[in-house]
């Protein structure tokens, strides 16, 4: 394990989560380069996300024809309409085979086919991974899943999040997950961002040719902040109220 505390510190983290606010208004007259977003994503690619199976799919928004189709999908929002960049993040339902099949080679490849530690993981990427993401339109393999699951539940600890909709709320979760990443690393190279769940989501997967199956976790909108994109002051529930010990 890296020894982080010898490179960086709760107070370095703290001065970037402290300056990362959501701006609303981005500077149209500064030319943002293309590697502030690709440093962003490819730190967002090493976030925690839902038994690595890397569900996700970053679309990037970048040419002045497609920003303009942006923002009015976005309700002319003032950070759709000032971006220099948008990165949509996808939520992709029915990659899971090919996820699945990815973790396994990759860790037969590192352990060995032979290995005990392969043999631990193989059942996982092999079947259980390709039945827990598995999932038809109406939502009936999932609902079957559920019913197996409350059934197993009866004699001991179970997952009991298997339907469908399960599914993409996982997906969501880390594809937020790998949002907050891609916002920090912006901050962290002097950049904003605003994430916007205020969008037309049919319209948007028909702009970007996503699949049915796909699903928009959140747009984010990039570039340099304007003062005037800080609508005010960031306020936060006290600690006390929200967080409780058991
Ligand atoms: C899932 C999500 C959706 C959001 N959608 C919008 C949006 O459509 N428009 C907007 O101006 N801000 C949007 N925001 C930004 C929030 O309003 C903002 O994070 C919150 O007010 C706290 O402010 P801060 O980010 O500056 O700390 C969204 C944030 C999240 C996490």
């Amino acid at each position: 394990m890296n020894d982080i505390a010898a490179v960086a510190s709760l107070a370095d983290f703290e001065t970037i989560i402290e300056a990362r606010r959501s701006v609303r208004v981005f500077d149209t007259d500064h030319q943002m380069s293309e590697e502030i977003v690709e440093n962003a994503l490819k730190a967002a690619l090493r976030s925690p996300n839902s038994s690595n199976m890397q569900m996700w799919e970053f679309v990037r928004v970048r040419s002045d024809e497609m920003r303009a189709a942006m923002a009015p999908i976005c309700l002319n929002q003032s950070a759709a309409k000032t971006a220099s960049e948008f990165v949509v993040v996808v939520g992709r339902a029915n990659v899971y085979k090919e996820r699945a099949a990815f973790n396994f080679n990759q860790l037969k490849a590192e352990y060995g086919e032979d290995s005990e530690a392969f043999q631990k993981v193989k059942d996982y990427y092999g079947k259980l991974m390709p039945m827990v993401y598995r999932n038809d339109y109406f939502g009936i393999i999932g609902g079957l899943r559920k019913l197996m699951g409350a059934a197993v539940g009866l004699f001991k600890p179970m997952v009991r999040e298997m339907g469908k909709s399960d599914t993409y709320a996982t997906i969501h979760g880390s594809n937020s997950l790998a949002s907050m990443t891609f916002m920090y690393a912006m901050k962290a190279q002097g950049y904003d961002t605003c994430p916007l769940g205020g969008f037309d989501s049919k319209r948007l997967k028909k702009l970007l040719k996503l699949k049915g199956s796909d699903e928009v976790t959140m747009v984010i909108a990039c570039g340099k902040g304007k003062p005037e994109g800080i609508w005010g002051k960031r306020h936060r529930l006290p600690y006390e109220e929200v967080v409780r010990k058991v």
